[in-house]
């Protein structure tokens, strides 16, 4: 074999390797399982107004800083570290994620789960918890 076949063969093979790899990644991130709430928490009370436009902007400040790097700008769950993720952070816009009740959320928010961090710390005033809530209900299509 000339030298230029065997760099052409070593180069088709790396990169089968590459797309195969790659392949296998994308595969490898698993769906969000069920996320069971307690039920005193699902049927929580939000303590400001989901609904006001003061509240959903600074949901949405909160949002940029906290939450937009995994679950994207849209909450479409393709932000700058959603593929570095196991799980996929999930859909925003979809019915089965704004069919849950908003104490459901607050309490995810603020729990956590695996790659999910939990926010009670790093966002203490429920509040603005509240907020954030407030604020991925705007992504309902
Ligand atoms: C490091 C990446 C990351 C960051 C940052 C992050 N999330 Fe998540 N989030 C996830 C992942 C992954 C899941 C899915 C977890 C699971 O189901 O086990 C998730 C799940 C959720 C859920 C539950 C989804 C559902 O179907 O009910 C909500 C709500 C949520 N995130 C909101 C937020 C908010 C609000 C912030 C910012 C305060 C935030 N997340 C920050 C990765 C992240």
């Amino acid at each position: 074999m000339k030298t230029t076949q065997k760099i052409a063969t070593l180069l088709v093979t790396a990169l089968i390797a590459v797309v195969f790899l790659l392949g296998n990644a994308a595969q490898a991130q698993a769906k969000a399982k069920a996320w069971p709430v307690p039920d005193k928490d699902k049927t929580m009370k939000a303590t400001v107004k989901l609904a006001d436009a003061s509240v959903i902007a600074s949901g949405k400040e909160l949002y940029a800083k906290h939450c937009k790097s995994c679950h994207g700008s849209k909450g479409a769950g393709d932000g700058p570290k959603a593929a570095t993720l196991k799980t996929f952070p999930g859909d925003f816009a979809t019915a089965a994620f704004q069919g849950s009740t908003d104490g459901e959320l607050f309490y995810r928010v603020s729990k956590g789960r695996d790659e999910m961090p939990t926010y009670e710390k790093k966002v203490p005033d429920a509040g603005d918890r509240w907020a954030l809530v407030a604020y991925v209900r705007s992504f309902k299509k």
